[in-house]
């Protein structure tokens, strides 16, 4: 028996549908650079063909290049599902809500940017979060909202948390599906159990090692991408000025004291030894640490001796957890390290 609800125990034929999707995906010039968020919906879109979807998802974050509207996400998801998608300027404005109320069964709505709403990013208790204008408004035309956001599950955001308490909320497939892998892996987790941290998103990934180390959910961290060069710089290890000012720019320096701290609690925090630079567009691999040279160019990936070491750890744990790529993985040159660690999991255990 789950310990939540999901589709299959709430009638959703005839009703109109809240739905909270991640669709925040690489976007530039209005083309949406990678579907993948937006196929993994597709199985919680199935089966609302005998409803009425209102979807809502963010994209982007206030001030960032890719903080944009929903327009070409509608468009996107159209052609997946080969259904129209109506893009709806508005988010629960008088526009959005005839939209609603003027639905028929099996119609969908794509709702704009939640983000464009200063409170969606506040991070507030579900009660704080239903007493405002949105949840009010948008729970008064809907009988029922599903969570399929797993990915932003991190965050205790307006439309992830704020409906619950005022309409009947379930998961979606998505999100059932990615709760149920995790506590597979982690519900008594056959040793050692190994994460892999990368990505650029750097507080996240911090606040998880710390939560996994504290807890001793995790028997080994090995920390790749951004997040790695943090803690290269916190152990003192010289990363280069052009990494160094990445950090900067991204607004993570206040990480590196916390990175430290870290460091000096727990032994099992593994970094890379070497990395990959980006030197006018080619791959060029140096050792960190004293007996490296000079870093004069920024690291975008790790190199071929830290990959072999984690592949190594990688394949002989029991459970592998891994959260996002270990470089710039979008440039086929520096995808190695992503794309050899996800192989490496593959013979772990679990993954
Ligand atoms: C993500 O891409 O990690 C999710 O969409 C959450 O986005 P955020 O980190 O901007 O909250």
């Amino acid at each position: 028996m789950k310990k939540y609800l999901t589709m299959d125990d709430i009638k959703l034929e005839d009703k109109t549908v809240l739905v909270r999707l991640d669709l925040n995906s690489p976007i530039k010039n209005g083309e949406i650079l990678d579907d993948k968020r937006f196929r993994s919906h597709i199985p919680t879109l199935k089966e609302l063909n005998d409803s009425k979807a209102v979807l809502m998802s963010h994209q982007g974050r206030a001030g960032g290049k890719d903080f944009t509207t929903m327009e070409a996400h509608a468009k996107k998801l159209s052609k997946l599902i080969k259904k129209d998608v109506k893009y709806v300027d508005d988010i629960f404005g008088r526009y959005a809500l005839e939209s609603i109320k003027g639905m028929k069964k099996g119609d969908i709505v794509l709702l704009e940017n939640l983000r464009f709403y200063s409170k969606e990013s506040l991070k507030r208790s579900p009660e704080e979060h239903a007493n405002t204008h949105l949840v009010k408004k948008l729970a008064s035309v809907a009988d029922v909202f599903i969570n399929d956001a797993f990915s932003t599950s991190h965050r205790s955001h307006l439309s992830m948390v704020g409906f619950s308490t005022v309409l009947p909320s379930v998961a979606g497939r998505l999100m059932e599906k990615e709760i149920e892998a995790l506590n597979k892996a982690l519900d008594n987790p056959s040793r050692p159990c190994v994460f892999v941290l990368g990505g650029a998103k750097v507080d996240d990934s911090i606040e998880i090692t710390k939560n996994i180390l504290e807890k001793k959910i995790a028997d080994k961290v090995l920390l790749t991408g951004l997040v790695a060069n943090v803690f290269l710089l916190a152990s003192e290890i010289d990363i280069g000025k052009p990494s160094v000012d990445f950090i900067e720019k991204e607004g993570y320096l206040d990480q590196v004291d916390i990175a430290k701290d870290l460091l000096g609690r727990f032994k099992n925090i593994m970094l890379p030894t070497d990395a990959a630079l980006n030197v006018d567009g080619k791959r060029v691999e140096k050792t960190l640490g004293e007996l490296g040279e000079p870093i004069d160019f920024p690291i975008h990936d790790m190199g071929k001796k830290t990959i072999l070491a984690f592949s190594k750890e990688l394949k002989n744990s029991g459970v592998a957890v891994l959260n996002g790529p270990a470089g710039v993985f979008e440039n086929e040159a520096f995808s190695k390290g992503t794309f050899e660690i996800l192989k490496a999991a593959g013979e772990s255990g679990s993954v």
